[in-house]
């Protein structure tokens, strides 16, 4: 199976976000089928993960007990919204062998960051990073051409708030969970859709693959 990318507006490369939800929505509170979520993922390919900093944090025990082979040189770069400067983990994150280096997405009025940080930052926004500008200049200045976001709803429903999502995929697991943060964050807005795939696998796991219409 391959992934079209569609066509590219400017310089702002295709956005897709890929989400594990349960049928009535959420992002967590039941086991993800992690294997078939990660080996969907690679179908993309992307040049960035952009990572929301709370999907980062909930992960940060797994962090520090992984092991560290180093950057992937052929990796995607890792990418998080982070302008209150909770993420602390970026040496770990680099080496855990999946990306090939990191960037701090700040905004102007991010804490100061700790004085021997070595990590590369980026600058948007005033309170909060400008994730439009952040698209343009992965894009502009970094050639990036694909992205994939990682998120468990919030910054998803911010993407999509600002219309910077261009493909929507949900691995929809056979189960109501019935609390929890839901895949489009606070978004509440009519949003058509475009069915491009469908997918089902053993366990009643279904892979929705959308476009914007
Ligand atoms: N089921 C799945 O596929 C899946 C995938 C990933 C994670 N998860 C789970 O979901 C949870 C984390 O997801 P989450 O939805 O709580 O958080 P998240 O999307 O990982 O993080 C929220 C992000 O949104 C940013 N943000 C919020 N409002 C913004 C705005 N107006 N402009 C720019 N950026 C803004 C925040 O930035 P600041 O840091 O600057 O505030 C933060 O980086 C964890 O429990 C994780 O395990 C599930």
């Amino acid at each position: 199976m391959s992934v079209v990318v569609s066509t590219v507006c400017g310089v702002r490369p295709h956005v897709v976000a890929q989400v594990a939800v349960s049928v009535d929505g959420a992002t967590t509170g039941f086991p993800v089928d992690l294997a078939r979520f990660y080996a969907l993922a690679t179908l993309w390919q992307e040049d960035v993960t952009l990572v929301g900093a709370d999907t980062i944090l909930a992960q940060e025990a797994a962090v520090r007990a992984a092991p560290q082979p180093g950057p992937r040189e052929a990796g995607p770069l890792l990418a998080v919204v982070d302008s209150r400067a909770r993420v602390r983990e970026w040496d770990r994150l680099r080496r855990l062998g999946h990306w090939s280096d990191v960037l701090a997405l700040y905004a102007d009025q991010t804490p100061d960051r700790p004085p021997d940080s070595t990590t590369a930052e980026l600058i948007t926004g005033y309170n909060q990073v400008d994730l439009a500008e952040v698209l343009e200049r992965l894009g502009a200045a970094r050639g990036a051409r694909v992205v994939r976001v990682d998120s468990g709803g919030t910054l998803v429903g911010v993407l999509l708030e600002l219309g910077l999502i261009d493909e929507l995929c949900l691995l929809v697991h056979p189960v109501v969970v019935g609390s929890g943060q839901r895949w489009y964050g606070s978004f509440a807005e009519r949003l058509e859709l475009k069915l491009a795939n469908t997918e089902v696998f053993d366990g009643g796991v279904v892979w929705l693959r959308y476009c914007m219409a």
